[in-house]
């Protein structure tokens, strides 16, 4: 990243919209790295900017005036259109920031970083963990071990998905861990949802690193993303984290001592998706909706047995087929299904029926932070609520739910 030549550098004064702001520009093919006003001057300068732009309304005096010395065109805007456009008239910003050029660097990177050792990653099936493997594999082929742990919580044909994907078509060194049976046992009769979510982190944890010590590499492959970095960085904390103050590793014993490899910690999301794209991973794995770490577990309400498990997974494949099939999948952040441990009386094949309830949940987001119900159309609903009444068995009754959020939260639990 280091190499690329059009850097504008975003100073964040108490500018809302930042995030925005820098997409925005990277929209634009230019790279944007945003740093908080208290960073130092020489900071700003190792970037080698082609522009300084102070992000605020009206910035307070003092948060800029340090960086008269920086000799290059400077503005002072919340604006995004007003951004775009300075960077290209004024700085001269050709916007030649290529995606493939980020992968060019970032396996030159990678090589020069990890020599001939050996790197680990723990690989859950989600975007960002994917697409870092696919990158560090381009670079070291086999001195990375991809590490992918089954934990009996996942959806239907996930794990299938992630060994057809990393070990047959890219020829990965993946060590699948069958878990399920040591989670699930944990999980027995745990139905407070805070105590799931605690045990289902650690025994995580610890089976990735029983494993990973076995493996017994210097390096751990990670999926941070600049998100993750930037909303770990105090707009006036101390400008020696703006660097680097985040880190994914929180939970690994300490013992494990790994240096990281962290390739896309300088990509938002849509990026990332990008370079996953060009690389050659399935729309299929790019462009699912976010997922929660904990997984199927607290979209399960209440203590989690093996049959009600397997009834949610019939349930969820059903809704994701359908929406899928219906053209509505893109056209929503988050929809799931959700299995209430309610027993309601039904009929089925004109005989009495007493099983569970199965919830469907649709929403759109733009930063999950709050949630607004998706409308989805009756016909779409009847027919997921019909396939899973008459496919699932054990469930006899579908609902919907319509709760924003908030008050609601997006997931049950
Ligand atoms: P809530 O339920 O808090 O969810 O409205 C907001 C977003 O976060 C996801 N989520 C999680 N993601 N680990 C994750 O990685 C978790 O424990 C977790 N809990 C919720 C949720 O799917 C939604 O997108």
């Amino acid at each position: 990243m280091k190499h690329t030549p059009e850097t504008v550098v975003l100073v964040n004064c108490g500018c809302n919209e930042i995030q925005t702001i820098a997409r925005g520009v990277r929209a634009e093919h230019i790279y944007s790295m945003v740093m908080p006003y208290t960073v130092s001057v020489e900071r700003v300068l190792e970037e080698n900017p082609q522009a300084v732009i102070f992000c605020a309304d009206e910035p307070a005096a003092d948060r800029i005036a340090r960086f008269d010395s920086v000799n290059v065109p400077k503005l002072i805007s919340c604006d995004a259109a007003e951004i775009v456009q300075f960077c290209k008239e004024k700085a001269n910003c050709t916007g030649s920031w290529r995606m493939e050029k980020f992968i060019d660097e970032a396996v030159e990177d990678i090589r020069k970083q990890v020599g001939s050792e050996t790197v680990v990653l723990g690989l859950s099936g989600g975007v960002d963990s994917s697409v870092v493997a696919a990158l560090i594999h381009r670079a070291i082929g086999d001195q990375l071990t991809c590490v992918f742990v089954n934990h009996g919580l996942l959806r239907k044909n996930e794990p299938e998905m992630v060994q057809e994907v990393f070990q047959r078509n890219f020829k990965m060194n993946l060590v699948y861990v069958d878990a399920s049976e040591r989670f699930l046992t944990k999980l027995e009769g745990v139905d407070e949802p805070e105590k799931k979510r605690k045990i289902i982190g650690k025994e995580f944890i610890d089976v990735f690193a029983e494993t990973a010590k076995k493996i017994n590499a210097p390096f751990l492959g990670q999926g941070t993303i600049y998100p993750d970095i930037l909303e770990s960085i105090p707009l006036d904390g101390n400008p020696a984290s703006v660097i680097k103050s985040h880190h994914n590793v929180g939970g690994l014993p300490e013992d494990l001592h790994f240096k990281l490899v962290e390739p896309v910690e300088r990509l938002f999301k849509n990026e990332v998706r990008e370079v996953g794209r060009l690389l050659g991973l399935p729309s299929e794995m790019l462009d699912r909706h976010p997922f929660p770490g904990p997984s199927l577990g607290v979209r399960h309400v209440g203590a989690i047995k093996r049959d009600t498990l397997a009834m949610l997974r019939e349930a969820d494949a059903i809704v994701t087929e359908e929406l899928l099939r219906s053209g509505w999948y893109a056209k929503t952040w988050q929809t799931f299904a959700i299995f209430v441990p309610v027993k309601t009386v039904g009929m089925k094949d004109g005989k009495r029926t007493y099983d569970h309830v199965v919830a469907i949940r649709s929403i759109n987001s733009v930063d999950a932070v709050t949630a607004e119900v998706v409308q989805l159309p009756w016909e779409l609903l009847f027919k997921m609520a019909d396939r899973i009444v008459r496919e699932v068995d054990g469930v006899n009754r579908v609902v919907y739910d319509i709760t924003q959020k908030p008050p609601g939260t997006i997931e049950w639990e």
